[in-house]
């Protein structure tokens, strides 16, 4: 009978119907939180003119690694903290597969909350734990091939199913060191074997939620970690490669845009310091950077903001947004090396900005990073690079940066293999 009815009223005002469906999906689209995805080859590589498809595109990307010069390269895999997953996508009794430091690792949540990693390979037999396996007794994995459980805190083995004499000692699987902060889950990585040295700060505005979640981006870039925090010391390139603010239509894509324009209808004015923290927390590094939009050369009112970026270690940035007027925030982006020259750089905002600003700012900020993406996929790591006096502390960085390596950093040799695995702290 209801139904009836309202098929009848459907039928009678198909015009209403249609356009309230169509205002609640837009309001839907707009309000939901910014989620920009761009894979591998989604943004930063040239696939031709028409653009390559399907298996030609696939073949233009093996061409690509293939014949890019890569020049003199640090080793790949720095110390320090990485992000191997966002908090939320990991739920409780989740077993998850994670690629990290060029390697499969397995992810877990207990029941009752808590995160580890461990290597992948069951000491039995070599199954993989991550495809397949269970998350049981709480904290404990178990293998999807025999059943074997193995404690993810400590590694031992606690289980055969179907023996009941003395478990052998070897039946251990390495672990890895992690914490959950801000919403993310961090693994260490140090190639001496070092433990973690210094601990990610918790930012009581998150965990209190007195800022909220505003948006997220994710990408795939084919380049040496390096490149990506070593542009926070090359204030010349800010007001070149960012300086016009990204048109809609072309996006972020540099092939097609005018960057020599000297005076861009919209412009992004960039100012901004790098320096070393302090003695104490060397592995923190601070960008200060002011950045306002002006309109056919005016500036443009509230469009300002200040930004300070702490860079601790090689994968973590916490940058610090006061947009004046419109409120404050911080974005979380981790730099995660998941294969030698393959990064997955994340971008999670928070704040108690209005949801319409934060959205713009956030896809903007997104354009603009792809700007260095197209860069870094196609660049070469040059060792001496030939500096004027205005390019900024890109020396200065890049000695910074080398804190993070050691002679066991693991290398790219001539034929692309890697000089040593990356292996866990407790693994030593
Ligand atoms: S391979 Fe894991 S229990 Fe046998
Ligand atoms: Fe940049």
């Amino acid at each position: 009978m209801l139904l009836q009815l309202l098929y009848e009223y459907v039928c009678a005002h198909p015009l209403l119907i249609s356009s309230t469906l169509l205002i609640l999906y837009i309001a839907h689209i707009t309000l939901k939180p910014l989620n920009r995805i761009r894979r591998l080859g989604d943004v930063g590589l040239f696939f031709g003119k028409p653009e390559l498809s399907g298996i030609y595109r696939e073949r233009q990307l093996e061409r690509l690694k293939l014949l890019r010069r890569m020049g003199e390269m640090p080793p790949v895999f720095p110390n320090g903290w990485y992000c191997v997953c966002e908090s939320e996508k990991l739920e409780k009794n989740q077993i998850m597969e994670i690629t990290v430091l060029g390697q499969f690792l397995t992810l877990i949540r207990s029941e009752s909350g808590s995160v580890y990693i461990t290597d992948s390979y069951c000491p039995h037999l070599g199954a993989n734990f991550s495809i397949g396996g269970q998350v049981v007794n709480d904290n404990c994995i178990q293998c999807p091939f025999h059943g074997w459980i193995f404690s993810a805190e400590t590694g031992k083995c606690v289980e055969v199913p179907y023996d009941e004499g003395r478990i052998p000692e070897q039946a251990k699987v390495t672990t890895w060191p992690c914490v959950e902060r801000n919403q993310n889950i961090y693994l260490w990585y140090h190639s001496d074997g070092a433990e973690p040295e210094w601990e990610i700060p918790e930012i009581p505005e998150v965990t209190d939620g007195t800022w909220k979640f505003s948006g997220r981006t994710e990408h795939e870039v084919m380049c040496h970690i390096q490149e990506i925090p070593e542009n926070g010391a090359d204030i010349a390139h800010l007001n070149y490669l960012h300086k016009s603010a990204p048109p809609i239509t072309k996006g972020s894509n540099i092939i097609n845009t005018d960057l020599t324009d000297p005076q861009p209808v919209v412009q992004h004015v960039w100012d901004g310091k790098w320096e070393v923290r302090s003695e104490e927390e060397k592995h923190c590094g601070v960008m200060h950077l002011s950045q306002y939009m002006t309109l056919w050369g005016s500036k443009l009112p509230l469009t300002e903001s200040k930004l300070i970026a702490e860079q601790l270690g090689p994968g973590i940035v916490h940058m610090t947004f006061d947009f004046g007027f419109w409120g404050k925030g911080i974005v979380f982006q981790t730099v995660t090396p998941e294969e030698p020259l393959l990064q997955r750089v994340r971008f999670r905002m928070y704040s108690d900005i209005p949801w319409f600003f934060v959205k713009f700012f956030l896809a903007v900020e997104a354009m603009q990073f792809e700007r260095d993406v197209y860069v870094w996929s196609n660049k070469k790591y040059l060792k001496s690079p030939l500096l004027v006096r205005n390019d900024g502390p890109i020396q200065k960085h890049r000695r910074w940066f080398s804190q993070f390596y050691t002679e066991n950093s693991p290398r790219i040799l001539k034929d692309g293999s890697l000089s040593n695995q990356a292996k866990s702290v407790f693994d030593w």
